[in-house]
């Protein structure tokens, strides 16, 4: 990425596409290259749906406006109005439906839906900087049900959205973010945070974080938080193997939200959120992992940290210390281009 600062800050949702057709060639390559920036422990294992060609926008839009006139809602939805949205569908140039594969245990399955969110986010930040619009789409009235098994969703795998992509010629205004301060808290000795060993302070975290926000989240819910961890006592819980005493942690979480859809989306704002922030934190001095550990799977440990009952842990990031390389990259990208015969594979 050229520029990753000036890519988030001015990443805007993109809802009105100009004529002008996107290669194939183009969105693979902007694929890999999402997929290669993206690094956590682990193989992320995830798959896309690429809609391209006219054949497959228009497979696409018939297979949305028949889930919706399923829906009780749709019963209502004027003549019109279902044309309207065929006619945006088909007149998008193109769509890419992205799919966390499944997992045998629930933090494996974790790791496969925020690797394919950050991604998502790659996807968006890359495409920008190439004049590249988006719009991350998941609206339950589309993409439920009778889609799902038309697109050949299989058991266990985990819907995470679909970028609608074209060339555009408004850019919409900006979206105010609140400030990070606002969402975040610190827990820790109180000396450790001025130690001259700190080399990543609270206010270098803050710096990013600010602009970390300016990541996508539906319906403006800024879904996050941060808690910002310090000192041997608090630090020791977290730290994975024997790192230096002074590497504080930054443990992200996603907000309380009881509506199962919204949880969804708002854990994979947080993951946009995160990406951002692991971008932006490769041009500093100090070293950034990026972790989903078991720990956040116990409700005793995760209340020792104040995290609340519906509050979700999205990642603990481990600032400073000792440069490592990830245990592994991502895998190669897994991508299909969506055709009429994929409704016949389940
Ligand atoms: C997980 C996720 C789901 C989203 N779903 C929708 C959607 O269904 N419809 C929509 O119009 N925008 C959707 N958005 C885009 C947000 O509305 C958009 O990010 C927000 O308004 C902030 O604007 P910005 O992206 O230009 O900063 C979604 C964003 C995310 C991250």
């Amino acid at each position: 990425m050229k520029n990753v600062s000036q890519a988030i800050r001015e990443r805007r949702t993109i809802r009105k596409f100009s004529t002008r057709p996107v290669e194939q060639e183009g969105i693979v390559s902007l694929l890999n290259e999402a997929a290669s920036l993206y690094e956590a422990e682990g193989t992320p294992h995830w798959r896309c749906l690429y809609f391209g060609t006219p054949e497959s926008r228009e497979a696409l839009a018939e297979s949305m406006i028949a889930r919706v006139k399923e829906s009780n809602l749709g019963k209502l939805l004027p003549a019109k109005m279902t044309g309207f949205l065929k006619k945006q569908i088909n007149s998008t140039p193109a769509h890419i439906i992205f799919i966390a594969e499944s997992a045998e245990t629930r933090r494996q399955r974790d790791e496969n839906y925020a690797a394919v969110c950050s991604i998502m986010q790659n996807v968006q930040l890359l495409g920008w900087e190439q004049g590249l619009g988006m719009l991350w789409y998941t609206d339950p009235m589309f993409f439920n049900g009778s889609l799902f098994s038309k697109i050949g969703l299989r058991e266990g795998e985990r819907f995470a959205g679909m970028l609608e992509i074209g060339y555009f010629e408004k850019t919409p205004r900006a979206r105010k973010r609140t400030p990070a301060e606002e969402s975040w808290s610190i827990i820790g000795e109180e000396d450790k945070l001025h130690s001259e060993f700190n080399t990543v302070s609270p206010q270098n975290v803050l710096k990013l974080l600010n602009e970390a926000v300016w990541a996508p989240n539906d319906g403006m819910r800024e879904p996050w938080r941060f808690i910002y961890v310090t000192g041997d006592q608090a630090a020791i819980k977290l730290r994975s193997s024997g790192e230096d005493a002074s590497t504080p942690f930054l443990v992200v979480v996603a907000k309380e939200q009881s509506d199962p859809h919204k949880q969804d989306e708002d854990y994979a704002a947080v993951c946009c959120l995160i990406q951002n922030f692991q971008l932006l934190a490769k041009s500093e001095p100090w070293h950034l992992r990026r972790l989903i550990p078991e720990w956040i799977y116990d409700t005793k440990q995760c209340k020792s940290f104040g995290i609340r009952p519906r509050e979700r842990i999205v990642a603990v990031l481990e600032l400073g210390g000792d440069k490592r390389v990830p245990d592994s990259v991502s895998a190669p990208v897994f991508f299909e281009q969506f055709s009429r015969e994929n409704d016949h594979r389940r």
